[in-house]
């Protein structure tokens, strides 16, 4: 079982890092290989928006700007069997490092033809300041999935005051994805 962590968080500690490092943890100790791409360490730039507001993402699946490492990224994505998609939340939303990313990826890889479809996907979204805006940036992962055909697992957030025991959570659903567990199977309580 292969795991990418898709991580849009700038930092290298802290509670966005902690809970990456619990998925982490869980998934190899379910004996998934993990891998974490940081985007904040890569040279990728923002969607162009070419033309008329589409380019070679309408016409060939691809952009016209990949060799800046998004052809690269994609082709590690599609070797992986599960993505976590993980981030602070900024202005209630996703950090702009992973959205910049995501835009590009959701023109080329969107519908059920796409390489993510049917790939299993866990959202993380920490809101670390005043806790608000967990909700509106879970949708806004949510709805990256939905257009990509990512078969949304499960949604994991934490905040200053709830870190402990989502921490555990997060142990728990790195360790159940690494296992095989999918959208829609039925665990015996
Ligand atoms: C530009 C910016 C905007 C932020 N917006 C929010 C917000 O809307 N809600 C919130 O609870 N925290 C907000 N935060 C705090 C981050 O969510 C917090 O730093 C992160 O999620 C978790 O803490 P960490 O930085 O230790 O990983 C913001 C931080 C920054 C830098």
């Amino acid at each position: 079982m292969q795991i990418m962590i898709l991580s849009g968080n700038p930092k290298r500690d802290g509670l966005c890092q902690a809970v990456i490092q619990s998925v982490r943890s869980g998934a190899e100790e379910g004996g998934a290989s993990v891998t974490e791409i940081r985007l904040q360490d890569l040279p990728l730039i923002r969607c162009q928006v070419c033309d008329d507001g589409w380019g070679t993402c309408l016409s060939e699946r691809r952009c016209q700007f990949g060799s800046d490492g998004l052809d690269q990224l994609i082709g590690q994505l599609a070797q992986a069997d599960v993505l976590v998609l993980a981030t602070p939340v900024y202005w209630g939303e996703m950090s702009e490092t992973l959205k910049s990313c995501l835009d590009r990826l959701r023109r080329c890889q969107r519908g059920q033809e796409g390489l993510l479809a049917g790939k299993q996907a866990l959202i993380v979204a920490t809101p670390g300041g005043t806790g608000n805006g967990q909700l509106t940036c879970f949708e806004q992962l949510d709805r990256f999935c939905r257009h990509t055909g990512l078969q949304i697992f499960d949604y994991i957030g934490a905040n200053r005051w709830t870190a402990d025991y989502h921490l555990d959570l997060a142990r728990s659903a790195g360790r159940a994805l690494a296992q095989g567990r999918k959208n829609g199977d039925t665990v015996p309580l």
